[in-house]
């Protein structure tokens, strides 16, 4: 996705702003997590979004977005992320399901996601999507004043390795909160101490999306949904969050 390549430093009020959007998201967000259920269609999903965020006055930033044709991304088992929601695509017990919620609220943009197993799942499934969480936690411990992109990267990156993850790399976390997609650029791999400066007042979101396989993905003839190439399982998780002299401020409360 095209970014603009200068990284915004937002002024205390557009930072209010991105909190606010922030919140939306990410009650749009559990209220969808809470509603996962068998026999479900993710369209289903995709128009209990749309009431949700209706009800909370926001609304979906992905809708149109270089044409996306849904409200949210919803990407079931090997679909790693942008999957696009379908009458045809029913979840079942034990699936993994990843939900990509992107509002729009009071002109800022807010961003986040999350996998959730449905139901009790396989134990390797509910271990996939805790040690995803921990390799989100480990790129927001570095998410600091005067470290860079990079120790982001590499410590999602450690994390994934530890567990002989698959890490996608066409793919990144970004800048977030003016708009959807902001510079820098923020890969899930890579060396630390390299990359742009992390400064006060940036915002940011840090998305790993992992595979249970191999690490390569193809992209469905609908031109969107991400699906690993080898059908193995896939986890995302996201979080959007600003820099700040005190660590990381999580945007998207869970
Ligand atoms: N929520 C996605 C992200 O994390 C982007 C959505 S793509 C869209 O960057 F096409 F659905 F808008
Ligand atoms: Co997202
Ligand atoms: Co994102």
């Amino acid at each position: 996705m095209k970014r603009s390549d200068e990284i915004l430093i937002k002024t205390p009020a557009q930072l209010a702003g991105c909190r606010a959007a922030g919140e939306k998201a990410a009650e749009v967000l559990r209220i969808l997590c809470e509603a996962v259920r068998p026999g479900m269609s993710t369209k289903a999903l995709d128009d209990f979004a749309l009431e949700a965020m209706r009800s909370l006055g926001c609304s979906s930033a992905d809708f149109g977005y270089y044409g996306y044709p849904a409200q949210t991304c919803i990407s079931v088992n090997e679909a790693v992320i942008h999957g696009v929601p379908r009458e045809d695509v029913v979840i079942h017990d034990g699936d993994l399901v990843s939900i990509d919620i992107t509002v729009s609220y009071g002109g800022f943009v807010g961003d986040n996601a999350r996998t959730v197993v449905v139901g009790e799942g396989a134990p390797e499934a509910r271990a996939f999507v805790e040690r995803t969480e921990e390799a989100l936690r480990a790129g927001i411990a570095a998410a600091r004043p005067g470290n860079r992109v990079g120790d982001i990267s590499h410590a999602v990156e450690v994390v994934a390795n530890r567990y002989r993850y698959g890490i996608v790399r066409e793919y990144v976390g970004h800048g977030c909160g003016v708009s959807m997609h902001e510079a820098p650029e923020i890969p899930n791999y890579g060396p630390s101490g390299r990359g742009p400066l992390l400064r006060e007042g940036m915002v940011i979101c840090i998305e790993p999306m992992l595979t249970m396989g191999s690490r390569r993905i193809r992209v469905l003839d609908d031109g969107w949904t991400v699906v690993t190439a080898d059908g193995s399982l896939a986890c995302h998780t996201e979080q959007m969050l600003a820099i700040t002299k005190a660590g990381p401020e999580i945007l998207t409360p869970r």
